[in-house]
């Protein structure tokens, strides 16, 4: 058995897009970074926000190697302005290809955590914390090996009409991987990670606390410089420091980090009747 204790592995994932999955996944990890331990922040989305979202500008074709030619990790892994924030960056175009060639071929969902186990291997102990961003597709390929790969979802929604019906693909992706690649696979948390000032959000919110009690993590402020971050290819808390959304992220992260020391641990036991309502 390893010395080190293992890095949680997370996975933020939604079948909806633009509902704040990577502005969560970037911004928590900043937030994980800065006072909670080393983080990885992984962009398996071949619309590489998260990798532009944090600065990377550069070409980085490692994701795109290890799924198509079992290529290595090692590589592969920059750093990023936010001390202690490492990150493999999404190979865009790159990806896109690898993801079309993969699409529909036998176990091509569990490349990923091969080689990824691997990193961990010949860096054991370097990060406490691994953030997976994913495209809004749960059962396209690039998401299936974010799934199988990690320990611990993270569902955002949004401050729609049918937030939670993003839920629900996830959940059944969830179950169909927990009787094959990924049995210990479970949802850790949800969010409201783009909260209006409008009742509909109070009553995703109230909807998301009764079904996830304290699993339910603190919203996210629906605030303009969270977008403008985006612009300044920079983390909000280096962007715009003053800004109240610092607070959110920090927030909905010291909660995140608090269901792994909170009794029962594990995560979410009873999805079925969760998401069943
Ligand atoms: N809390 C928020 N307030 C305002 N804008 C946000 C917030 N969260 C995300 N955004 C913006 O909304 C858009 C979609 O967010 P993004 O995180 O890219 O969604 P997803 O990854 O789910 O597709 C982006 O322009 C992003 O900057
Ligand atoms: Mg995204």
């Amino acid at each position: 058995m390893s010395r080190y204790a293992e890095p949680k592995v997370i996975a933020f994932a939604s079948d909806k897009g633009g509902v704040g999955k990577s502005a969560a996944a970037v911004n928590m990890s900043a937030a994980l970074a800065t006072s909670h331990g080393r983080t990885l922040l992984v962009d398996l989305d071949h619309q590489a926000d998260a990798t532009r979202w944090v600065g990377f500008e550069g070409e980085s074709l490692a994701l795109a190697e290890v799924l198509v030619d079992s290529g290595d990790l090692s590589g592969a892994v920059v750093p990023t302005e936010v001390p202690g924030l490492d990150l493999i960056p999404s190979s865009g175009e790159w990806l896109s290809r690898a993801k079309r060639e993969l699409a529909g071929k036998k176990g091509s969902e569990l490349i990923f955590r091969g080689a990824f186990q691997r990193l961990l291997e010949q860096n054991p102990g370097t990060w406490q914390w691994i953030v997976l961003d994913t495209h809004p597709d749960v059962t396209g390929v690039l998401t299936l090996n974010a799934l199988v790969a990690a320990r611990d979802i993270i569902c955002p929604v949004d401050s729609a009409e049918q937030a939670l019906d993003g839920l629900v693909s996830v959940v059944k992706t969830m179950w169909s991987l927990q009787k094959t690649a990924n049995p210990h696979l479970g949802i850790r948390a949800a969010m409201l990670a783009m909260k209006q000032r409008t009742r509909l959000a109070r009553s995703i919110e109230t909807e998301l606390k009764s079904k996830f009690e304290d699993r339910a993590l603190p919203s996210i402020r629906h605030r303009v410089h969270i977008a403008e971050s985006y612009s300044e290819r920079k983390p909000v808390m280096l962007a715009y420091p003053d800004c109240d959304s610092v607070e959110d992220y920090e927030a909905a992260t010291a909660a995140l980090v608090a269901t792994y020391s909170s009794v029962g641990s594990g995560a979410v036991k009873d999805e079925r009747k969760r998401a069943a309502g």
